[in-house]
């Protein structure tokens, strides 16, 4: 996203793709992407420690409503598997995808690294390390839908970046696997981190800038409840495709509202203000009111969840789920069936009510094989 102040500002810059965001400031169209994230950071060619790692890493809600590609969290206990393992048979420097298991997983994504989410991280990463002896085997275990709006294709690579890492002795810090896991999000669905950050980081992620990458952890506090409602339709939102549907630019007194809403969202998290983190979240003017239209019933859904006591909802990431907010693991669960009956009244879609908390840890490594 580039917001752009020039002269006395009417509107704003708000395109989706940072490809055709040139502005007179910044000529170049790739000025918001960082520079750096294929350079090799280390300076000797690190050895593999392990022969093999399994790693894995969190399904992601971003946005929360008007976060529009600065904001994410990662949420419990769903979420993506990759196993990693030295590989003589593979050519030195390289990877090779030797597996692809999950519901739908293994006919709609490719085996080619160089068009897989988890291929072009692992990629990436063996490329910031300076790994040129050394051929690596990958396996992907999805557990997230594909185009779900959970950070399906962020889950991946933040799998892949940190499992890579690991074999090599962790010599990368979390800020680098983002920009490797930032690589394939950009080939595959946007330049965006706010899935990639929170998958690898945990927790609430604020991406403060873009070039250079900022990233900034934010804390909820551990004793306050917090809960997510997601509701997941049976329907696909591409994310290339719901970031086309918005707004090439927009009037100051949206970008106004959605600026106080996000700062309001920032202070909730900070403060462990469940109820206010949700009405910041379900406040967006931007984003959500041009791409709700696209999911059908989402618009209902959102009534119902707020009608059922939701302190807010919205849609998660790009879509199709919606995410709710309460600090009552059962209230969760009733809210959470008032939407899936919306979804199916309104929208004529089967869906699927999950209720979960903060994931706090982001991508990690699961299993090791020494060497
Ligand atoms: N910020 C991105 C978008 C997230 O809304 O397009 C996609 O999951």
């Amino acid at each position: 996203m580039a917001i752009c102040f020039l002269s006395p500002v009417k509107t704003i810059n708000l395109s989706p793709f940072p490809s055709i965001t040139t502005t007179r400031h910044h000529p170049n169209p790739n000025h918001l992407r960082c520079n750096f994230s294929l350079t090799t950071v280390t300076t000797t060619e690190p050895e593999p420690v392990f022969t093999s790692v399994r790693s894995f890493a969190p399904a992601t809600v971003a946005n929360l409503g008007p976060g529009f590609d600065f904001l994410g969290c990662a949420v419990d206990g769903l979420g993506d598997f990759v196993s990693v393992a030295v590989d003589s048979s593979v050519i030195p420097g390289e990877i090779s995808i030797s597996g692809i298991s999950g519901p739908e997983a293994s006919s709609k994504l490719s085996a080619d690294p160089l068009w897989n989410c988890a291929g072009i991280a692992a990629i990436a990463t063996m490329k910031m390390l300076g790994v040129r002896s050394v051929g690596l085997s990958l396996n992907l275990e999805k557990g997230l839908p594909l185009g779900s709006g959970l950070g399906s294709s962020a889950a991946s690579a933040a799998a892949a970046a940190v499992a890579v890492n690991e074999i090599f002795g962790r010599k990368l810090t979390q800020k680098e696997l983002v920009l490797a896991g930032l690589e394939s999000e950009a080939k595959v669905s946007g330049y965006h981190a706010d899935n990639i950050a929170p998958a690898i980081m945990g927790g609430f992620v604020l991406i403060s800038s873009y070039d250079p990458l900022e990233l900034m952890r934010l804390e909820f506090p551990r004793e306050k409840e917090l809960f997510f409602v997601l509701v997941s339709p049976e329907f696909e939102a591409p994310t290339k495709k719901m970031r086309a549907a918005l707004p090439a630019e927009i009037g100051m007194p949206h970008h106004v509202w959605n600026c106080s809403q996000a700062g309001a969202l920032v202070a909730s998290v900070l403060n462990g203000d469940a109820a206010a983190l949700g009405k910041a979240l379900s406040s967006d003017k931007i984003v959500e009111p041009k791409r709700a239209p696209l999911i059908p019933g989402m618009e209902a859904v959102k009534k119902a969840a707020l009608e059922a006591g939701a302190f807010g909802c919205t849609i998660s990431g790009a879509g199709p789920t919606a995410v709710a907010v309460i600090d009552d693991e059962g209230r969760g669960v009733e809210i959470g069936k008032r939407m899936v009956e919306a979804f199916q009244k309104e929208g004529n879609l089967k869906a699927v009510a999950m209720v979960k908390s903060l994931d706090r840890v982001g991508a990690r490594l699961v299993t090791t094989v020494p060497s």
